[in-house]
């Protein structure tokens, strides 16, 4: 999709599809969309009244202009309420389902150009959620498909009528689409099949991703993995016939970097369960246990577009976890990088296990400022927070209010869960430093992430678990069902916010 900013008024644009918001509860057009009213002889305002058009969130009305405006049919959409003392950030989330609706049934009219104009939020962040919405909306992912839909939208003009604000329009588009080409990048990996993102995919997709964006990447063997000390990640990995890969790319700014951050994602490819083998249900969606994994991607391909003033490494543990004669058992121990033993109490807790040795590594040899993970760790979190909210843990009290606040800018609905010490106890084993999982009954997410915090070697961490997030059975307002991308914009809202020097 075509993305431009151009300084026109609604009247004046010239699109198959013209797309204006409108607030609810009484509120009055916006001055712009009353001119273009006026200029339609009033049809807008006559539409709206006898479809009794309220402006509820994502409710549309339509209709041919006949030639009256350059644009050939008007798309009125919903903003919702306008909230009293609308903060000027953090509320784009109106705007961006506004536009992905809109967006949506424009294609479905058959639109191939598009113009949009919203009438809420500074230009720059309006621009900025009018492109994620419109780029996140339209995703599909149909390439196995033998009949796709030939409706796609060629372009979209976003309006910014007031001349003075066109720099600052472009510059919010450019980056919406930046964020929202990222998601998509994240969603396509995780869409894919198992049987095609293996852990060797991901690392040719690193490479890619490296080339593109000139960024340092070095991928690690088993047998390399082993000699370093990575006992278990290895143990996961030893079941499986795919080789496991551990991939770290890094990005460098060109300026002196504000501090360095380790971004990490689960990268389990398949988690059929190991020994202690899934049900059929259970396992049916296990190619999304790698969306961590495919967000630190997404990641890394918009890190060289957005240039922050950060040094950020990206790390991806990657094997499946599958049973064989060869795999790792009930009652293993194995040794992580650190030093520390662990018992394997089920060996369907491999995430935690990958997830160590990544910690591990990044505290050794990478020496971080703070480390963020992202993983689809936990069904307990699903329990706890359903499938519109992830998981935050966090060592760091400072880390997680600023995860969070940018995950608010982003729209992602997140919740930081304690890290309640006195679950410790429940790690406890008779034979090893720790088992990977607990004795003691419920808590899940929170176990997990205790679990993980005893290889951060106090560097500030926070851990996002995003098993209930990271892939939906149902269409949302930002994208159809399967892969969300979820994390990648937070993160990415977050790195390009860190202020604040080494
Ligand atoms: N990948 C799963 C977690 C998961 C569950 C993700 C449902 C998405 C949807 C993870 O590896 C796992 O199997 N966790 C176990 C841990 C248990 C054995 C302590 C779980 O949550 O059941
Ligand atoms: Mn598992
Ligand atoms: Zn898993």
């Amino acid at each position: 999709m075509d993305l431009s900013v151009e300084g026109r008024k609604p009247l004046e644009a010239r699109a198959d599809v013209l797309v204006v918001g409108q607030h609810g509860d009484g509120a009055r057009p916006a001055p712009e969309v009353a001119a273009l009213d006026r200029a339609l002889g009033g049809l807008l305002s006559r539409v709206l009244k006898s479809e009794k058009f309220e402006g509820k969130a994502g409710q549309i009305s339509y209709f041919h202009t006949n030639g009256a405006v350059p644009a050939g049919r008007v798309i009125v959409v919903g903003l919702g309420s306008r909230k009293p003392g609308e903060r000027a950030r953090g509320d784009a989330e109106p705007i961006r389902r506004a536009t992905a609706s809109a967006v949506r049934r424009a294609r479905d009219l058959g639109a191939s150009t598009v113009a949009i104009f919203m009438p809420a939020l500074p230009a720059r962040e309006r621009a900025q959620a009018i492109a994620e919405g419109a780029l996140l909306g339209t995703y599909r992912f149909d390439k196995y498909l033998k009949e796709k839909n030939g409706k796609v939208i060629g372009a979209l003009t976003v309006l910014e009528p007031d001349r003075r604000n066109l720099a600052a329009a472009r510059e919010g588009a450019r980056v919406g689409r930046v964020w929202a080409e990222a998601t998509c990048v994240t969603r396509d990996l995780v869409n894919e099949p198992a049987n095609v993102v293996t852990p060797s995919f991901l690392a040719r997709r690193a490479a890619e991703i490296a080339k593109e964006g000139g960024l340092k990447l070095r991928v690690l063997e088993r047998a390399e993995c082993s000699k370093m000390g990575m006992g278990a990640f290895v143990g996961v990995a030893q079941g499986s016939e795919e080789p496991p890969k551990f991939i770290h790319l890094t990005y460098t700014p060109s300026g002196r970097a504000r501090r360095r951050i380790v971004v990490i994602g689960k990268g389990i490819t398949f988690d059929s369960g190991g020994l202690d083998l899934k049900t059929a249900d259970g396992m049916l969606r296990m190619k999304d246990d790698m969306s961590g994994a495919a967000a630190v991607l997404g990641i890394f391909q918009a890190l060289p577009r957005l240039k922050p003033p950060v040094e950020v490494h990206g790390l991806i543990a990657a094997t499946e976890n599958m049973p064989s004669g060869a795999a790792q058992r009930p009652g293993d121990v194995v040794r992580v990088m650190n030093g520390l033993t662990v018992e394997i109490g089920n060996t369907d807790a491999e995430g935690r296990l990958t997830l160590a040795d990544a910690l591990a590594y990044a505290v050794k040899h990478i020496e971080p400022d703070e480390m963020i993970d992202m993983a689809t760790l936990t069904g307990a979190v699903v329990i706890a927070l359903g499938q519109g909210v992830s998981g935050v843990m966090a060592s760091d009290d400072g880390l997680a209010a600023r995860v969070l606040a940018a995950a608010d800018v982003a729209g992602e609905r997140m919740w930081r869960l304690p890290l309640h010490d006195e679950y410790k106890e429940g790690l406890k084993s008779e034979v090893a430093d720790l088992n990977n999982v607990s004795s003691q009954r419920g808590a899940g997410a929170i176990v997990a992430g205790l679990f993980m915090r005893e290889f951060t070697a106090g560097v500030p961490w926070a851990h996002l678990d995003i098993a209930g997030t990271a892939f939906t059975e149902r269409d949302l307002p930002l994208g159809p069902k399967g892969a969300t991308g979820v994390t990648v914009r937070t993160l990415l809202s977050y790195l390009g916010s860190v202020n604040g020097r080494r």
